[in-house]
């Protein structure tokens, strides 16, 4: 059975939630106490296991490659004055077992085709994950295991695809993919079958209150679904709707309930709110 190697992490959005800040500023780029978001993702998939990323970008948004570039005049300077937990901090962003790729997304015609965008890179029949940036999980504890670290475990000794979800207010439902487990809820850290998944029901129509938190595990047969996908909700092509054609074909497809906690980092209040919880968490006197 193939293993997952590759996370594809969207990253060609506007970010226009994030206005003001993210007018010059890739949104993947804001600070989440002492680094920027996406080296945040980056550092999940590599708990993961997973050291090969794929970026599908756009243009304006190259500060992204960059940060996982080396800066060999930064560290000649940093080296000269023998700063070397500086060099350290520099070194731990891209260690060198990590890959990373960038695919552009020539136009924004949703998250589906963002992903399709990456089809090309992976090898016959690969499975892949998919990291949406906006949402950090972090575990409860230090001590709890990384959520997706555990998704990618049970792909590797099942095959059933897994879809990171948590629970959400009836009134909220709209805004999500939203999952259906017949009626049966996985515990958390558990997966249950799933039946189907409807992107951005009406609260009325909404098979449950589970809601997909931006974190999958996928057999590559999704990217041919992709392939011919027509638009959905929002008239783009969504991932959750071939994730559901998957499902439709008779293939196992788990939700995965998170153990861990979510902090929303694509609004203001919830990224000030990471930022507030993380850094008392990290020490910082805020
Ligand atoms: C995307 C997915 C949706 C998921 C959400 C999580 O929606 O399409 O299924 O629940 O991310 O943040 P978006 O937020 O891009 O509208």
């Amino acid at each position: 059975m193939k293993q997952v190697r590759k996370a594809i992490i969207p990253v060609a959005g506007f970010g226009t939630r994030l206005l003001p800040i993210s007018k010059s500023i890739p949104k993947e780029m804001v600070p989440v106490v002492d680094r920027p978001l996406i080296q945040h993702v980056v550092e999940e998939a590599m708990a993961a296991g997973i050291n090969e990323i794929i970026l599908v970008t756009r243009s304006g948004k190259s500060a992204i490659e960059d940060h996982f570039d080396a800066h060999a005049e930064l560290e000649d300077s940093l080296a000269k004055k023998g700063k070397d937990a500086l060099l350290e901090t520099l070194a731990a962003i891209a260690p060198a077992n990590l890959k990373i790729t960038s695919v552009r997304q020539p136009n924004a015609q949703g998250l589906g085709h963002a992903v399709f965008c990456a089809a090309h890179l992976l090898g016959q029949d690969e499975p892949f994950a998919v990291i949406l940036p906006d949402v950090l999980v972090k575990p409860q504890t230090e001590s709890t295991t990384c959520d997706l670290g555990d998704m990618v475990l049970r792909w590797n000794s099942s095959s059933a695809a897994q879809i990171m979800v948590e629970a959400v207010p009836q009134e909220e439902v709209y805004r999500y993919g939203i999952v259906d487990c017949g009626g049966s809820e996985p515990q958390a850290g558990e997966s249950a079958d799933m039946l189907g998944v409807v992107e951005k029901p009406k609260p009325e129509e909404a098979p449950s209150r589970l809601s997909v938190i931006g974190r999958y595990v996928l057999p590559y047969r999704v990217m041919e679904l992709l392939s011919d996908q027509p638009p959905g909700a929002g008239n783009e092509i969504q991932l959750t709707d071939a994730i559901d054609r998957l499902m439709q074909e008779g293939k196992t497809v788990q939700a995965f309930r998170m153990n861990g906690r979510t902090f929303d980092c694509g609004h203001i209040e919830g990224w000030l709110k990471a930022n507030t919880i993380l850094a008392r968490e990290a020490g910082y006197d805020v």
